[in-house]
Formats: C-alpha cells, structure tokens, sequence
C-alpha cells in the first residue's frame, strides 16, 4: 500500500491531528537517530529550512512546511543519503492537485487500478487508514489538493452540495493532519434540481442559491479548497445554454467562494463533439484558443482555467497547448493525466517525466499557476495497478512542487524508494522507465497522429475506429498520403502559436520527426531528415517498438522485484508485449494496404 514510502510501514495514529504532530510523530519514527527541534514559522507557508548543527537538527516553516521538510529529509535517509547541514525548498504551485474520476457507484472514469477509493454504491465508503495512508503518500511528495470526485457529475454526486456534507466533512477531517484540502467538482445545472427555473449565471435567484450553497459547505468544510467545473463540454451542462460566457459562467461561482477563500477550477476542456466528420472547417485543436483568447482579462482573480497541455486530449505526443502560451491575464493550471487512458491504461509501462519535462521546455514555468493530474489511483492493493504507475504519481508531485526537476533523477529516485537495488540494477530499472514512453510511442500511432485507438476503450489499435465519428479526430489517410494540415496553409491551428513554434513546426522539412504529422499532411515518400521515407519510418517504428517492449520484458525478469510486484509485472509485461504486437501488425498493415508500398527490409507485413 504504501508504494515509495514502503518501510514506513507504522500507521499514522487518528490521534495525531495537526500537520505539526504529524511532522514531529514522522521524523520520531522514522529517524529515532535524531533530535528534531521543530520551529514553527507561518511566514514559510509550505516551504521549509533545515539545519544541522552541534547535534541538533533544526526544521523551520509553516505547519505544512514542517510536514513537506519531515519528509523531505525522511525519503532522503531512506534511500541511503545523509541528511544535509543546511536545505531549503518551498513549492513553485500553490495549487498542486489531483483530480480523481470517482463516480459514487464506485466506479472511476478513466480508472485502471481498481474501483473508488472514496465511494461504493452511491455511498462514502473507506478505509480510514487507508485514507490517512493516501495522505501520507501525497504530503510526502508536496500535493495539497484533492478533487474527489468526476468532472462529469453523476447523480448522486450533487449531493456533495447537500445530504452528502457530513460525510464530505468526516475524509477532510481525516486528510487535514497532511495538509491535502478537498475539492469537489460540481454541476453547473444544479440550481435545476432545487426547483429553479434555470441555471442561468446571471439570474440573481441563481447568484443567491450558489451562494447560500458556499455557505452551506464552507459551514462544514472550513477549509475546502474550492469547486471545480467542467461546463459546455462533452454534453455537460454549462452557461452557453443561457447564451452567457464562460467568464460569466466561472465569475459567477467564484463571487458564492469568494467571502470563503475557495478557488473556482474552470476547465478549458471546450470543443465540438458532435463535430460532422465531413466538416472540414472545424478542427478541433484549434477550439480552446478560440474559445477562450477573446476571454482574457474577463475572469474573476479567483478564477483558475484548467488547460489540458495538449490541444487534443492526453495522446502519446501532443504539442504544448497554444492557450497556455497565449493568455496573459488569466491564472492557468496545467492538467496533466496520470491515468494512462491514451498510454496504455496502466498494463503498458508508461513513465510520464520525460513527456513533462519537454512540456515545461516550451512552457515558461511563471505562466501558470497551478498544476493539476487526472488521478491514476485506486482500491487495488498497490493503488495504482501497474506498481511503476506509482512513479507517474510521486513524480507529478515533485514536479508540481519544482518545474526544473530532472526526470532522470526524480525516476532514480522513486526506483530507489520504492525498490532499493543494487547500483547497476537500479540504472537498468531507470533507463527502461525513462525510455518506457518512446517504446509505447513507437508501436502505437505514428509521429503525433495520436487517436487510432479503439473508441471508447482507448486500449489497442483501431486506426479507424474514430475516422468517420463526430469526436473531430481524423487521420485522413489515403492511399497517398495522411495527415490534416494544420499550417495556415490548412486549417490554419499554427497560427495560434507564438513566432517561434511556427518557425518549429510550420516547415515539414524542419519540423521535428515526431511531431510531424500533427501538424502535416504528407506523402508516404516524403523524405525524413535521415533519408527515409515517412512510411519506411511508420514501419520502422513499429517494427522496433515492439522488439524494444521484447527487450523490456527479457530486462524485467532479470530484476529481482519482490512479490507481490514481481507477478504483477511480468503478467502486466507480457499483455504489454501482447499489445504491442497487434498495434505493430494492425498500423503496419493498415498502411501497407492503403499504399501498397511494401517494407524495404521485406519484414511480415499482412496483406
Ligand atoms: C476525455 C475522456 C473522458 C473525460 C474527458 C475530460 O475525453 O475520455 O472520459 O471525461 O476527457 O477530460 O473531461
């Protein structure tokens, strides 16, 4: 249960109720070879210094300061490091925050490692030691916020607002000592369900009834970090039915916070689902700049708009959303997915750091605020089904809390934490996760195409399966060519970019290779800047992704994973390798037929 923090194994007593005890309780446990004096000072907030001196060992900052410094200096002696005689951090985000999927029904949207760790049957039902034990894990690596439940509010999520508060207010009591506040995503609609005519945000009744439900909640949950939205999308509710904006929309509920402190999470997670795939007009990258530029200075200062970082939605490779680029007075979060929907729902390994640290390449760390992930956790014994599924989570957390960490790194030390091996163990542990996203790139769909999967599951290939549906998902291939041009020659997304990205992107002959047919429509001979082919390279790729998941697996069995990890592994490896082997053969041949072009090097390839 308790992934990287695995040798604490001692639960956290329900008698220890504040961040402070929790941090004292912790290093005494954990260190019992040092004497902590803990400093309480407010003006740290969540940083925190340490000092080592004549003996005595010195941590300062707020109270959650103390708890994130307690296992800062914990996770360092448990992977065999001395604890240092001065450290200092404190966190880049204040809004560090995961997002679970959580239904009621027990179900988790998007959710691979098993049902809800909150909710059964349309009722609250945990563990509370496991619910402290997720604390532990997430104050241990700087997250403090919680967003429990779906975006897409099921009924009965929206008693949340209601009956449900007493319960609401029992899990933030038992996540409080971490410093993890709650979150709730609620139903724009909601007004609706309490007799008022309408949820329209500029009707005064509706103003009055978010407000006295802020009241409500704020009554029992002093300190609930806020709500979040997802309005006007995929069928969800939202203010464009009262023909009002999204600024009036989010303006609104941020006024029913505001007297609370609380935070209003918009998403921006906007386009066209019912998109005619006929429609060549509407392409649906280009939906949240559009949507949300001409917004820009409109929201509320407690307004958040939370951006997915790609224009699409968590594929293998997307480039940097241009919205997060663009707007300059509006406070953004970033959402990331730890939830492996398009990246091999936690069967495939799939490190995430690497992808994370090219997106903070092109992204200037001060442009956003916040940082948010779609949850890959639930109630399966090591919570997130792959037990490398747990590095995407200790990961995000550090990132969140330092933009500039080095993946490398970050993976060596999850691995380090989480395993202990011997050196060169480790470093082959390391490189495969480090290398696991380009691997699961290669046998998938080819050079930023994205999508190709099987619709709705979003686990194995169907280069089809979206083509001719009204998700705005198209690959247009042919038996020339594949590819939707998105320069201003084509449909003109580009030009939603700074100078610089267009400069990158815009020429395919500079473009860089794996980005290309994102932005592209080219022929199967386009010649690449190595003197292959753009179908030679599709079938390369292919062909070599899955030779490189073989190789995962033979590198795998070597390493002596303790159980119960080592089954869950190689069973994992094996369906991964399964999965591999139909992407390889369905993308090769769907190609091969299309143009009729055989592979250079005469490898199988169906007919
Ligand atoms: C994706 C995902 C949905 C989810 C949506 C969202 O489309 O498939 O399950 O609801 O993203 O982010 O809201």
């Amino acid at each position: 249960m308790q992934a990287w923090l695995r040798s604490l194994s001692f639960p956290v007593p329900s008698s220890v109720s504040d961040a402070v005890s929790l941090a004292r309780f912790e290093l005494e446990r954990a260190l019992p070879a040092y004497s902590f004096r803990l400093s309480v000072q407010p003006e740290l907030g969540e940083g925190w210094s340490f000092s080592r001196r004549d003996g005595e060992a010195c941590l300062a900052g707020g109270p959650a300061g103390l708890l994130y410094g307690a296992y800062h200096l914990i996770q360092l002696s448990l992977s065999g490091q001395a604890l240092p005689e001065e450290a200092a951090s404190a966190p880049r985000y204040a809004l560090r925050m995961i997002n679970c999927w959580d239904n009621m029904d027990g179900t988790v949207e998007r959710g691979y490692a098993g049902r809800s760790l909150f909710f059964e049957g349309g009722a609250f039902q945990y563990d509370p030691d496991r619910i402290r034990s997720l604390g532990r894990l997430l104050a241990s690596v700087g997250l403090n916020v919680l967003c429990i439940n779906n975006v897409n509010v099921h009924f009965p999520a929206q008693l949340l607002l209601e009956d449900l508060l007493p319960d609401l207010a029992a899990l933030a009591d038992l996540l409080r000592p971490f410093c993890v506040r709650l979150m709730i995503s609620v139903d724009f609609s909601q007004p609706l369900r309490h007799g008022l005519p309408s949820a329209d945000p500029l009707d005064p009744a509706v103003r009055a009834w978010w407000a006295e439900a802020a009241n409500r909640v704020y009554a029992a949950i002093p300190d609930l970090a806020g709500f979040l939205v997802k309005a006007d999308s995929e069928n969800r509710p939202g203010p464009h039915a009262y023909g009002r904006s999204h600024a009036e929309g989010a303006n609104m509920l941020a006024e029913a916070l505001r007297p609370h402190g609380g935070v209003l999470v918009w998403r921006a997670f906007v386009y066209n689902c019912h998109q005619d795939w006929r429609d060549t007009a509407t392409d649906r990258p280009r939906a949240p700049w559009e949507l949300y530029m001409p917004m820009d200075g409109q929201f509320a200062d407690n307004v958040i708009l939370q951006v997915k970082h790609g224009p699409f939605d968590f594929q293998v490779r997307e480039p940097l959303s241009p919205l997060l680029l663009s707007l300059r007075h509006t406070p953004m979060a970033m959402e990331l997915q730890l939830a492996q929907e398009y990246t091999g729902h936690q069967i495939d390994i799939y490190a995430m750091p690497p992808m994370w640290q090219e997106l903070f390449r092109d992204l200037p760390a001060d442009r956003i605020c916040a940082i948010t992930a779609v949850s890959n956790l639930g109630r399966d014994e090591n919570l997130t089904g792959h037990p490398f599924a747990a590095l995407n989570l200790f990961a995000f957390g550090r990132l969140a809390w330092d933009p500039a960490v080095d993946p490398a790194e970050v993976t060596r030390q999850w691995a380090r934490l989480t395993y202990a091996f011997p050196e060169a163990q480790e470093r082959q542990l390391v490189s495969l996760l480090m290398g696991s996203r380009r691997v699961y790139e290669k046998y998938t769909a080819p050079l930023g195409l994205g999508w190709m999967v099987n619709p709705h599951v979003h686990y194995g290939p169907n280069p089809s399966g979206y083509e001719f549906d009204q998700w705005g998902t198209y690959h247009k291939a042919n038996h020339t060519a594949v590819g939707i041009d998105r320069t201003r020659n084509g449909t003109g997304y580009l030009s939603q970019y700074p100078e610089s990205f267009q400069r990158r992107y815009g020429d395919p002959s500079v473009c860089p290779d794996l980005d290309l047919l994102f932005f592209h429509r080219l022929p199967y001979s386009f010649v690449m800047k190595d003197g292959r082919t753009l179908l030679q390279r599709i079938y390369d790729d292919h062909f070599e992704g899955y030779e490189e998941a073989a190789a995962m697996q033979e590198t795998l069995k070597a390493l002596p994973f303790p159980e119960p990890d080592a089954g869950v592994i190689q069973e994992r490896m094996q369906r991964q390798l399964a999965n591999a082997r139909e992407w390889r053969d369905v993308i090769n041949t769907f190609f091969f037929r299309l143009s009729g072009i055989p592979d250079q090097h005469g490898r199988v390839i169906y007919d």
